[in-house]
């Protein structure tokens, strides 16, 4: 089993992301550290709870602090509600909680054979590094985060979660060798009404889950972006780390800017302008059938059939 610490701000894509990482037979979970984005660390951990008692399972869950490095702190309630979870309120049980989610990463990561897969702003991972660079030296870290050539969804250039944080994200770039899932990327997952179906007839429960935590997701994608579906962003993540050959990547120098108008934007130097180190995986595309088919089989359980798949995306 893969040793895995999943930080994020659940949020209905990180949260179909800890769904889809608790499916998965490889990996165990060895937590999970919120960090504020999408809503704040204490509704977040409100949604783990949540997640608990429909999985049917636990989680170790350790919250960092509220607040960004530098920057005041902002959400996207309007896109995932104010719950989080998509307007839905859903019942929970209060489960157990540290808040030391730094501390956790720094302890778990000593320990070596990490992979975190860091699904929000890049906060609790920055003040980790700050605290003990040397803890995460053969650490995996898997990035849901920025925009390469596709345009910013928080910005004309960037993306939420490296304008939540910008200084959080430059310093981790900088400290710490990690692999970037851009928009670039995520635009190209789109859980549409079609594919929902599919994934209610192989597995009713779990469908009807994610159709009740995606249907205010879904409204908000038609209003902003004209898009009948939703990109759910974050399950890349795990299924970039599941299976990375169907995955397209390549190195790049890149830092993120941390001030004025174009706050949060991950400047990549594709044509090396600048000379210095290649700092940063990035993903470039994915093969997006086959992409589909792991997530489907492994979040309903049952085998896809590709005929019937290839005419749904
Ligand atoms: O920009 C998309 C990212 O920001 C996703 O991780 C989403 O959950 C939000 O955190
Ligand atoms: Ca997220």
């Amino acid at each position: 089993m893969k040793k895995i610490i999943i930080d994020a701000d659940p949020g209905i894509d990180d949260s179909i992301a800890i769904m889809l990482a608790s499916m998965a037979k490889e990996y165990k979970i060895l937590g999970i550290s919120l960090v504020s984005g999408n809503v704040d660390v204490n509704k977040g951990y409100i949604n783990v709870c949540r997640l608990s008692k429909f999985l049917g399972r636990g989680f170790d869950i350790h919250l960092g602090k509220i607040n960004p490095l530098k920057k005041e702190l902002i959400n996207a309630e309007d896109t995932h509600g104010t719950d989080g979870l998509g307007e839905t309120f859903l019942d929970y049980e209060k489960k157990n909680y540290a808040e030391d989610a730094e501390d956790f990463l720094i302890r778990e990561a000593k320990k070596g054979g990490l992979t975190i897969f860091a699904l929000g702003p890049l906060t609790n991972i920055a003040r980790a590094l700050e605290k003990d660079k040397e803890a995460f030296k053969d650490t995996r870290i898997i990035v849901m985060g920025g925009n390469y050539k596709s345009y910013g969804n928080m910005s004309p250039v960037s993306e939420f979660n490296f304008y939540v944080d910008p200084d959080a994200a430059d310093y981790v770039i900088k400290n710490a060798n990690i692999e970037i899932i851009p928009l670039d990327v995520t635009r190209k997952f789109v859980l549409t009404p079609n594919i929902l179906s599919y994934i209610k007839r192989l597995n009713k429960n779990r469908g009807d889950f994610l159709e009740k935590i995606t249907n205010f997701y879904m409204d908000f994608h038609w209003e902003y972006e004209k898009i009948i579906g939703s990109v759910i962003n974050d399950p890349l993540v795990v299924l970039a780390e599941l299976r990375e050959d169907l995955f397209t990547k390549n190195s790049y120098h890149a830092s993120v800017i941390t001030d004025g108008d174009a706050r949060g934007m991950l400047m990549v130097d594709g044509m090396d302008f600048l000379k210095q180190d290649k700092n940063i995986i990035l993903y470039e595309d994915l093969k997006i059938l086959e992409v589909w088919t792991e997530f489907i089989e492994i979040f309903t359980g049952e085998k896809v059939d590709k005929e019937i798949l290839e005419i749904l995306i």
